[in-house]
């Protein structure tokens, strides 16, 4: 806690929170180092995700070549047009068994395999989450899963999130939050970003040769941003108008 303090304070986070826009044109004379996306990802690394279950995977768009495939796909967007990197931000519904496996044998590791606290991970990760991300082409698994949810929440609080899509949208969740710490990080580094929604998932899909479960969250668009490629004034509907207290 105090080494966080020392690092870094409120109002360093606020400056780059402020700081921090989409950014619709890049400087395409700008060379930007390698390594500025790679620290930003390693940070984006440590964001919270659901059960620690990481179904990510961060495709970085580098070559000019593969780039210059991605504009198209990417709508001729301004922004895909002049990034001098994209980051694709994937989500990988087929990766739970490897990823499960990953936190059973670190937890093994750390906690002893003999010890109480391994016995819940056992449960968790041995059992939980191979119910909760075992899935089929047809989404059967997930509606049975849907059924016995509402069975057992008929007597006790329940996640009734459990179907195929729900899934999935657990999945985009915690890229999501990846992307925000990733575009924080380009930024503290005097970098800036667009994250990009429209896409064509399909052939986005075929051009970086992703499996058919595996989904794209967003691709973010990376560069030194020029000062017109921020359209305007940041408009954000009040805070009393969103924030609800009870
Ligand atoms: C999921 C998501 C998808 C987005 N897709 C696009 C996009 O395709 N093209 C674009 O120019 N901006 C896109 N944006 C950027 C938003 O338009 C932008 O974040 C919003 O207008 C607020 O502006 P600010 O980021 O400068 O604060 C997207 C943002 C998010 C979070």
């Amino acid at each position: 806690m105090s080494e966080v303090h020392e690092v870094a304070t409120l109002a360093d986070f606020e400056t780059i929170i402020e700081a921090r826009r989409s950014y619709r044109v890049f400087d395409t004379e700008h060379e930007m180092p390698e390594e500025i996306v790679q620290k930003a990802l390693e940070a984006a690394l440590l964001s919270p995700n659901s059960s620690n279950m990481q179904m990510w995977e961060f495709i970085r768009v580098r070559s000019v070549e593969m780039r210059k495939k991605m504009v198209p796909i990417l709508l001729n967007q301004s922004a895909a047009q002049t990034a001098s990197e994209f980051v694709v931000v994937v989500g990988r519904a087929n990766a739970w068994k490897e990823r499960a496996a990953f936190n059973y044998n670190k937890l093994a590791e750390e906690y002893g395999e003999t010890s109480d606290r391994f016995a819940r991970v056992k449960q968790y990760y041995g059992k939980l989450m191979p119910m909760v991300y075992r899935s089929d082409a047809f989404g059967i698994i997930g509606r049975i899963r849907k059924v016995m949810a509402s069975v057992i929440g008929l007597s006790k609080p329940m996640v009734r999130e459990v179907g195929k899509s729900d899934i999935l949208a657990t999945i985009h969740g915690s890229n999501s939050l990846a992307s925000m710490t990733f575009m924080y990080a380009m930024k503290a580094q005097g970098y800036d970003t667009c994250p990009l929604g429209g896409f064509d998932s399909v052939r986005l899909k075929k051009l970086l040769k992703l499996k058919g479960s595996d989904e794209v969250t967003m691709v973010i668009a990376c560069g030194k941003g020029k000062p017109e490629g921020v359209w305007g004034k940041r408009h954000r509907v009040p805070y009393e108008k969103v924030v609800k207290t009870v």
